[in-house]
């Protein structure tokens, strides 16, 4: 199966998690896409499958609402009983890197409302020691050189993402050579730095369950 067979598989698989008539939180990227047009189809057929959704970034708002999703603000909404998102690496606790996407900061917010969080991703997502993926941080613009120079002495070596914008007017900064052995910890330390916004390390709102695609058909981890 390719990648975007297995990303089809999984977004396929998460509309299993989602209580008929629900408000579900929607991530954002190529594997939610999946996830958001199962969405649309089970809804032709059911038009009360959701009450609606709750987006974490303006792309998956207008998939969703092309579909006719319902995206109801997240001010507006005190609680979410799962939350459908992609990662870019998830180790073996279900901790992860995320924001290759550049939504970082919304999917956190979304993912805070949620009591589960369930990721879907493909079996290349899946890593022993986070890091090898470029970690995501979004920053205040003013902040970013800072921001790169702190990581020096945490091996790491930030570069600002060239033409990106967050949908929050920030920068994101990549940052390669860390190898994250203590998530919760690490996401705590970088989180208080001046002018991080987020940092893209998911290990306060870690992943539930995962459905990840392999070629043997959807594996269920749980954390
Ligand atoms: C966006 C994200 C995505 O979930 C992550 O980048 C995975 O994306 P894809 O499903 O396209 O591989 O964090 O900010």
């Amino acid at each position: 199966m390719t990648q975007d067979e297995l990303k089809t598989l999984v977004g396929r698989a998460a509309l299993d998690y989602v209580p008929a008539g629900s408000i579900v939180g929607v991530g954002t990227g190529s594997t939610v896409d999946k996830f958001i047009d199962a969405l649309g189809e089970a809804l032709k057929s059911d038009p009360q499958r959701v009450a609606g959704a709750v987006s974490s970034s303006v792309r998956s708002t207008q998939r969703l609402e092309s579909l006719g999703v319902k995206v109801l603000p997240a001010e507006t909404v005190t609680g979410l009983g799962v939350y459908i998102d992609g990662a870019d690496e998830i180790n073996h606790a279900g901790d992860m890197i995320k924001g290759g996407g550049a939504a970082l900061t919304r999917e956190k917010i979304v993912a805070e409302l949620a009591e589960r969080f369930i990721c879907i991703a493909d079996e290349s997502k899946l890593v022993k020691v986070l890091g090898k993926f470029p970690l995501p941080v979004e920053v205040i613009p003013m902040a970013a050189a800072q921001v790169i120079r702190a990581f020096g002495p945490l091996g790491g070596v930030g570069k600002v993402r060239e033409g990106v914008t967050t949908d929050n007017g920030n920068l994101i900064v990549d940052v390669t050579g860390l190898q994250i052995t203590e998530p919760a910890r690490f996401e705590a330390d970088v989180n208080q730095w001046p002018g991080v916004v987020t940092v893209g390390v998911f290990a306060r709102n870690k992943a539930s369950v995962c459905l990840l695609g392999t070629a043997d058909g959807v594996k269920t981890l749980q954390f």
